[in-house]
């Protein structure tokens, strides 16, 4: 549980009263509770406010709103507001101004942009949680602190340069090794003094404005990255220390960028300092719902399957997308469940009361422009606050089950994107969707793991693309295999090692002794080419082809057995799907970026052969998962379709949480409606609760 002040799914949002008259407050607070509104982050954009100079600080107006909300029933997400320096820090202290990417120092403006390793940051950033954790660390309204805002600044400044050489001396000792690990003896870059060493940017190995990704040597711009990231953390870290000495009872976080796999930072890394997941959930209007539920089921990841909190979303549209498109009626609430149903425990959005200036102010919020309650989109949200307040703290805690999993790095996504060649085509977050999208349409639960995750609580694991692969993973894998794990990993997989060095000896390098494979050469096609695999015929259910694109590997079998062979070209005939018996398990490779269809094919039929199934058979568009909780099990049906649909719930006897109703064996969900299946029978014996047996749901949903 995330506070025992509030055991409640959290509902609220960010609030900027410091943007409002005090006239304003009251009528806000009357409105938020009329909505069920539990939560209000304040003071995310605001040391310019709450720190006019160096020596002077102003919180009164911050003591008098968490008064007032506390009064009101309405607990607090305190933010420390580090994410925007003030201007006069600014002017008087240049080194908190970040450089960017094309070496042009910033000027004061925008957000987000204070340089990382800035000394002068560091020092005022300090003071201010401090002050803030003595001030408010004890108020009863306190529920959690939210460290700075969607952290992140990528700064090539001089103070990061001299902090990037002492970072590397640390991680590789000498400049002998880190000559090695960059394979400087290339175009001559052999680097005889640590202060030789630069940032790689526009101004040194990278030249492509137009192309971030391209560089000349992997090795340098691949330590950027992690040392980049390791910046922001300590930053991160900095704040949790403080606030954690001050108020060790009180969990701390940061809210996440809104794509959950936001490139700079390794949100796995990061996730081990947080108490708690916190994400800014913003699909565009064109966002597929299953790369939402991807990043949902991300976040649930970071945390080894912990519930997270959704920090924001917005009520209705937002300002910063080309086209701010509405959420159609009930769509927003369609959305927050989805969120609930992958491993969310709160509901939270950006913003409670619309701003009137500045770039956010067609920015959708709970209240908007109007002023008032009589909106559409404030009557959906109090309609949702309605429905969380019945839930209660029922779902809270709850787990999503499963023993599949997919593996999703990101030292790996940097190095595949470094890559210069084979293909531009090939886009990790891409393909890894894929694959996701296979346990998707098939409403199997899968986690997302990291490459560090204990594999023996699973039976399948996919890793697409697993082009680096770091020390010491490749024995954890073959172990997995061995004791019975299925493994399947793909084309440009096993390739080079974390410095980006190849792994000789032909590919895929130390995965080929459990793949039983050997690859020779790797073919790119232009995004109009396709080959095709053709299946052999040893298993069943399966095409006789499927078209397939990007890459394909030239592999021999060393052993393993083969699934499919390419249908065209001059490799016509050459293994593209491969099984290979290993211990007790197998390892399958698949040399090619297949369609839909087959993914979608073999996902299903390696998922039933592990005895993984899905929660539930539903028609297209509806999404289902499961939570369960002392062997209570919570089945969610969301229905993304334009049309009502019906679902087949089995036996049993059911109720919708939601509506409270009875459900029969089917049950018919409206256009954007979300039906919550919960076992009655032991609700029947025992007169109350939701505690089922664990064969209750479970068994009957599952097949
Ligand atoms: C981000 C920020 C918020 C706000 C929203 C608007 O997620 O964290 O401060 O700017 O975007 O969508
Ligand atoms: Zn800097």
């Amino acid at each position: 549980m995330i506070s025992a002040k509030l055991p409640r799914i959290f509902y609220g949002g960010d609030y900027n009263p410091e943007q409002w008259p005090r006239e304003i407050w009251d009528e806000d607070i009357r409105m938020f509770k009329l909505a069920g509104i539990n939560i209000a982050t304040l003071n995310v954009f605001t040391w310019g406010l709450n720190q006019p100079d160096e020596e002077s600080y102003d919180f009164e107006w911050l003591d008098e709103i968490i008064d007032k909300l506390y009064k009101n029933g309405i607990y607090v997400c305190l933010a420390t507001g580090t994410a925007n320096h003030p201007a006069w820090m600014a002017k008087r202290y240049p080194d908190v101004l970040s450089v960017d990417f094309a070496g042009r120092k910033r000027k004061f403006g925008f957000r987000h942009n204070s340089c990382p390793n800035s000394p002068t940051y560091q020092k005022y950033a300090k003071r201010l949680v401090r002050k803030l954790a003595e001030r408010y660390g004890h108020h009863p309204a306190l529920l959690i602190w939210h460290v700075n805002n969607e952290m992140g600044c990528q700064c090539y400044c001089d103070n990061c340069e001299k902090e990037f050489r002492l970072w590397l001396k640390k991680r590789y000792g000498s400049l002998e090794k880190l000559n090695e690990a960059w394979y400087t003896r290339f175009w001559g870059h052999t680097f005889y003094s640590w202060d030789e060493i630069v940032l790689p940017n526009l101004l040194s190995e990278h030249i492509d404005a137009s192309n971030p990704d391209q560089t000349a040597f992997q090795g340098i711009s691949l330590d950027y990255n992690r040392f980049n990231s390791d910046s922001v953390l300590a930053r991160y870290m900095d704040e949790y220390d403080i606030l954690k000495t001050i108020t060790p009872t009180i969990p701390v976080t940061t809210n996440y960028h809104g794509h959950a796999t936001y490139k700079p930072l390794d949100y796995f890394k990061w996730s081990k300092h947080v108490d708690i997941v916190a994400w800014d959930n913003y699909p565009s209007f064109d966002t597929p719902i299953s790369t939402t539920a991807f990043r949902l089921d991300m976040m649930r990841g970071f945390k080894g399957g912990d519930p997270f909190m959704i920090m924001e979303q917005t009520p209705s549209q937002q300002n910063w997308q080309p086209y701010n498109s509405l959420k159609p009626p009930s769509v927003m609430a369609l959305w927050s469940y989805q969120a609930l149903a992958r491993g969310a425990d709160t509901v939270m959005f950006f913003q409670l009361r619309r701003s009137f200036g500045a770039c956010e102010k067609y920015h959708g919020a709970v209240i908007e422009h109007a002023g008032h309650e009589n909106t559409r989109v404030f009557r959906e949200v109090a309609q949702l606050g309605t429905e969380l307040e019945k839930l209660g703290n029922q779902l809270l805690d709850s787990r999503v089950e499963t023993r599949a999993a997919i593996l999703f790095d990101w030292e790996n996504w940097w190095a595949v994107e470094y890559s210069s060649g084979p293909s531009d085509q090939l886009k990790y977050v891409e393909e890894v969707q894929k694959y996701y999208d296979a346990f998707y349409s098939q409403n199997i639960p899968v986690d997302i793991i990291n490459t560090d995750a204990d594999l023996s609580q699973y039976d399948l694991v996919i890793a697409p693309v697993l082009y680096m692969v770091k020390e010491g993973l490749a024995p954890r894998i073959e172990q997995f295999v061995e004791s019975g794990g299925t493994f399947v990993t793909t084309f440009f997989s096993g390739i080079v090692n974390e410095t980006d060095l190849v792994t000789l000896g032909g590919y895929p390098g130390e995965l080929r002794k459990l793949l039983g494979i050997w690859v020779e050469e790797i073919d790119a096609l232009f995004p109009d080419q396709t080959n095709s695999m053709v299946m052999k015929g040893s298993l069943k259910g399966f095409k006789e082809a499927y078209q397939c694109g990007i890459l394909c590997d030239l592999l021999h079998s060393e052993g393993a057995e083969v699934i499919a062979e390419y249908g065209r070209d001059f490799y016509r005939g050459m293994p593209c799907l491969t099984r290979n018996p290993f211990g007790k398990g197998e390892a399958w490779y698949i040399a090619t970026s297949p369609e839909s269809d087959f993914l979608e094919q073999l996902v299903g039929y390696l998922s039933e052969a592990n005895g993984i199934y899905p929660v539930m058979n539903t028609p297209s568009g509806v999404e289902a998962t499961r939570r369960t909780k002392d062997g209570a099990s919570f089945a969610f049906l969301l229905n993304h379709n334009e049309e009502e649909k019906t679902v087949h719930l089995g036996q049993g006897s059911f109720k919708d949480m939601i509506s409270g109703e009875r459900l029969e064996a089917e049950v018919t969900i409206p256009s954007k409606g979300v039906v919550i299946a919960v076992e009655t029978m032991t609700e029947l014996s025992n007169g109350g609760g939701v505690q089922g047996g664990s064969r209750s749901l479970a068994g009957n949903l599952s097949r």
